[in-house]
């Protein structure tokens, strides 16, 4: 139950999402979202998707509710048949308006980490209990996985009030805390049922030509799926301590620096702003190396050995979500896609990716 209450917990330091209903043009964009699961259960999505047309969105909060409908529709409609029917265009009722929308937002037309998570809670009741807006697949384990993303967001604010304020932070993160409420995700439904639909059209063997967005596009073009790299957070905290992904292609860590830098283009405008100011302001870490005090050395060393304990904690909750249903141990609740096997659904190469960020935080370390 404590672990329920955490789960459900108030998200007031994040801006609380007044719009949860599209007006009426869009009565039919969300009648179809809240009912995702069912309509892909029965193979009916995406002849639901053809009676769909554009019209006009004002203000901003509509228009990220847009994005969040339209991408999780996409999602939908891409993969409805898994990942070996796959279609190769969007068709232009869907297109046409993700596209609109994404250029007003500066978003990609495509599911990302602020729609998937940041953008998708709303309160369930008047008081705490959290639902997401748009489901897909996945039951209960689509939920908490949601739901423990968002609430690591939450965990990283304090750390984020410090970065703006320079005043020490009032509250412990907690992340760990939270990341053990991922025993809420069943690890086989995460595996077999909910990666896919998170799967983009960018360095996916799935789908390897990219999508044609009908009435947008001749040519295919290529995205990248939903990754919880495209979350402003780690950047932030990676630019605060120097802790720099270089891109020299000539060093073997390139690979991991380039998809990082790319998955900034999957924010929001406002918070790629926020992480490269961060990465224009005077060096924190040159500032502590040139104190030649001790106790700041520590202080910034211990930020950088957390930073490192969480990237390896990271690595251990792939292995359970990923590597172990992926040998198949347990029998799957539905057939999973084969190709996604060793690859992240935002299309980096899972354990490659991780063990690199992982090491060159570690070497962000200040040597005494
Ligand atoms: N990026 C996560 C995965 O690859 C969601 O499964």
């Amino acid at each position: 139950p404590c672990g329920a209450q955490r789960l459900t917990a108030s998200l007031s330091p994040l801006s609380t999402p007044t719009e949860t209903e599209l007006p009426a043009p869009y009565g039919l964009w969300m009648e179809i979202a809240s009912s995702l699961p069912q309509l892909i259960a029965s193979r009916q999505l995406r002849s639901r998707l053809h009676q769909l047309s554009a019209g006009d969105l004002s203000g901003r909060e509509e228009l990220h509710l847009a994005h969040l409908v339209l991408s999780f529709l996409t999602m939908g409609y891409l993969w409805q048949e898994g990942e070996e029917g796959a279609v190769k265009v969007l068709p232009r009722n869907l297109a046409v308006p993700f596209w609109e929308v994404s250029q007003r937002l500066g978003l990609p037309p495509i599911l990302s980490h602020a729609d998937f998570v940041l953008a998708n809670w709303k309160r369930k009741t008047p008081g705490r209990n959290l639902d997401p807006i748009i489901s897909l697949p996945g039951g209960e384990s689509l939920r908490g996985f949601i739901l423990v993303t968002l609430l690591v967001e939450k965990a990283a604010v304090p750390g984020i009030k410090v970065l703006r304020s320079r005043k020490p932070a009032g509250a412990r993160v907690t992340v760990y805390d939270l990341i053990s409420l991922l025993d809420y995700v069943d690890p086989a439904v995460f595996y077999s049922v909910i990666r896919i639909f998170l799967s983009g059209w960018r360095d996916n063997p799935a789908m390897p030509h990219g999508l044609v967005y009908q009435g947008v596009s001749e040519e295919p073009l290529a995205y990248s799926g939903g990754s919880a790299a495209q979350s402003s957070v780690l950047h932030a905290f990676d630019e605060l301590l120097g802790i720099r992904h270089s891109t020299d292609f000539l060093l073997c860590c390139s690979f991991a620096a380039a998809f990082l830098h790319r998955m900034r283009d999957y924010m929001p405008p406002p918070h790629r702003a926020f992480v490269e100011e961060i990465q224009r302001a005077p060096s924190l870490r040159q500032h502590v190396l040139s104190s030649g005090n001790g106790k700041l050395c520590a202080a910034f060393n211990q930020c950088v050995s957390a930073l490192t304990d969480f990237r390896t904690h990271h690595i251990a909750i792939v292995t359970k979500y990923i590597t172990t249903p992926a040998d198949g141990a347990g029998p799957p609740p539905g057939k999973p896609p084969s190709l996604l096997e060793a690859k992240g659904t935002g299309g980096s190469h899972i354990f490659r990716f991780l063990k690199s960020v992982r090491d060159t935080t570690r070497e962000g370390m200040i040597s005494a």
